[in-house]
Formats: structure tokens, C-alpha cells, sequence
């Protein structure tokens, strides 16, 4: 979304028109990337608008914020109802992404980030449809390592980090693919720039854990959700390079990729270069819940309307 994308953005417990909804040039995280964000989608559906696992994100919204000592003045309960009073405000019905930030504002040239540094929140909405080509997307493996735990968390979903995943999107970019996998610092399979990844060996599910410097995605949480009651069984372990090569299926999962296949890696097809069919199961199911087709994930959903 480069330009405007809707009226109004709700700024520290305001509706701010979107033009004035701007920051000073010394606010500390435009120097410093010390901001905290979340990423959330909505569906838009003949029914309803429904926001998808919204609590699930401002919790994680507030696990970052406290890694970093970021002062989050608003509880999640405020933040979930902040949203919905947003999305209402500007008559959003049509599907679209819901980016709050929680970001450090004018504290000098001081890194010394305590709960009294000056805080803001603010919550964008703007309209939003697909992200990847649904059939599957072409990946490589990226000569840019995962941020390590021990330098940067990667559970957090911290600005700062994301210029770990910018290098790896501008490599993976100039080489004519669609998306980058990182490595861990140990040379085990991390994750995408944006998303989690899965591995599909023989009717098993696997996919790197958390010790593996991914973020714990809340679609990655979803789809290991979804197979697990559709019969699956996903075990959580280090994986390496040659067996991604090796897999029956390869597939992503994040908010704004949903749930996609990879097809080809480093420009070899996996399999037979198709969707494969456990992918093919869980990106179709995923996509009845987010819509509320699916009685047993309703709780997932928050209906604007
Ligand atoms: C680095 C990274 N990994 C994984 C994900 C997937 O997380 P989620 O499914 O919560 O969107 C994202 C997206 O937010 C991401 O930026």
C-alpha cells in the first residue's frame, strides 16, 4: 500500500485523518528500527467481514513490545476493539490487511530503551487481496543467514529485524525467484523472509522450530492446527538443506502468503514441479476458515459487522 489507504488511522487512542497520521524526522525507530508490528488479515465475504485470530496478534504484539522494553499503553482487549471501531469508522468491507506498530518516538540519540521512553500505537487498515500466485511460487535458498537468537530475537516481530529478510527478498529478487529461504546460523533450514516453511516427506509433516531462529507464526500455528485434525501427524525439528530438495511437497504459511506451495527450489521442481496434495488440502480448508465457512474455527474469527 504506497498511497492512501483509507480516511483514517487510529493513532494512540485517536482517529487521525490518514494525511496528518505522520512522525517527526528524529522519531528514535525510524533511526534505530526499535518498533514493534503485527500483520493481520481480514476476509471480506457475502456475510460479513471477519478479522482473522486478531487476539492471537496483539498478544504477540505485546510479547515483542516487552522484549524490547516498548511501553504498550493499550491492553490487548483495547487493541482488538481499537481495530474493530477502526474498520467500522471507514466502512471497511472488502478483505484487507490490518498493520498495528508500536514504535519509539522523540528520545534523542539515547539507546537506552526503558518502560519511560515515549511510545505510540498506531493501527492501519488499508484493502488487501493476494500475495503469491495460489498455483506456487518459484524459491531459492538465500546466501543470507536467519537472524540468530542471540543477536537479534527472532521471535520478536521487531522492525529492526526485517533487514534480515530485506537482503534476503533483494537477492532472491535479482535472481528471478519468487521468494528466499533463509538458513539458520547452523546451516539448518530457518524460514522464508516472510514466512514459515513446511516440509512434506512421505504422508509426514515437519517443519524447523522455534529453536531454529524462525518467528512463531500464527498461520504456521494454524496449519499445524488444520493437519493435525485432518489426521496428520507435523513434528517440529531441525531440517536440513538437501532434505528441502528431497521433499514431496514444500509450502509457506504467514498472513499476508496464506498458504502456498512452493514448486521449484533453486530452480529444481519439487516432486513434479505441482502443488502437491497435503498442500493443496490445508491451503483449501485455511481459506474456508479465514471466510467462515468452517463451524469449529468460528473462535478464530472477529465479525466487524
Ligand atoms: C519472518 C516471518 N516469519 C514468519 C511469518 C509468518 O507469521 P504469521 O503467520 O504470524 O503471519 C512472518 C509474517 O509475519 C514473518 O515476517
Amino acid at each position: 500500500m504506497r498511497n492512501k489507504g483509507a480516511e483514517f488511522v487510529w493513532f494512540d487512542g485517536k482517529f487521525v485523518k490518514w494525511e496528518d497520521a505522520t512522525i517527526p524526522v528524529m522519531a528514535h525507530s525510524l533511526h534505530y528500527g526499535t518498533a514493534v508490528f503485527e500483520g493481520i488479515r481480514a476476509y471480506g465475504t457475502e456475510n460479513n467481514l471477519f478479522i482473522f485470530r486478531l487476539e492471537d496478534h496483539m498478544k504477540r504484539l505485546h510479547r515483542s513490545a516487552s522484549i524490547y522494553c516498548l511501553e504498550l499503553r493499550n491492553n490487548v482487549k483495547e487493541l482488538c476493539d481499537a481495530t474493530l471501531r477502526l474498520a467500522q469508522k471507514i466502512v471497511m468491507k472488502r478483505s484487507c490487511y490490518i498493520r498495528p506498530l508500536t514504535f519509539v518516538g522523540l528520545h534523542g540519540i539515547d539507546l537506552n530503551i526503558t518502560k519511560e521512553s515515549p511510545t505510540h500505537t498506531v493501527i492501519i487498515i488499508f484493502p488487501f487481496e493476494r500475495y503469491f500466485n495460489e498455483e506456487g511460487i518459484r524459491a531459492c535458498i538465500s546466501s543470507w543467514r536467519r537472524i540468530h537468537d542471540n543477536s537479534s530475537p527472532p521471535l520478536a516481530k521487531a522492525a529492526g529485524n526485517y533487514l534480515n529478510s530485506v537482503l534476503a527478498t533483494q537477492e532472491c529478487k535479482r535472481n528471478g525467484y519468487d521468494e528466499s529461504i533463509m538458513l539458520d546460523i547452523h546451516g539448518n533450514v530457518s524460514e522464508a523472509s516472510g514466512e514459515n516453511i513446511f516440509l512434506v516427506k512421505n504422508n509426514k509433516i515437519s517443519t524447523p522450530s522455534i529453536a531454529s531462529s524462525t518467528l512463531e507464526g500464527i498461520t504456521r500455528e494454524t496449519a499445524m492446527t488444520i493437519a493435525h485434525r485432518s489426521g496428520y501427524n507435523i513434528v517440529e525439528r531441525p531440517i536440513t538443506r538437501t532434505e528441502l530438495y528431497m521433499a514431496d511437497e514444500l509450502f509457506l504459511t504467514g498472513t499476508a502468503a496464506e498458504i502456498v506451495g512452493i514448486t521449484h527450489l533453486d530452480g529444481k521442481p519439487i516432486c513434479d514441479g505441482k502443488e502437491g496434495p497435503i498442500t493443496k488440502k490445508i491451503r483449501e480448508m485455511y481459506a474456508q476458515i479465514v471466510c467462515g465457512r468452517v463451524g469449529e474455527y468460528m473462535e478464530w474469527l472477529t465479525p466487524v459487522w
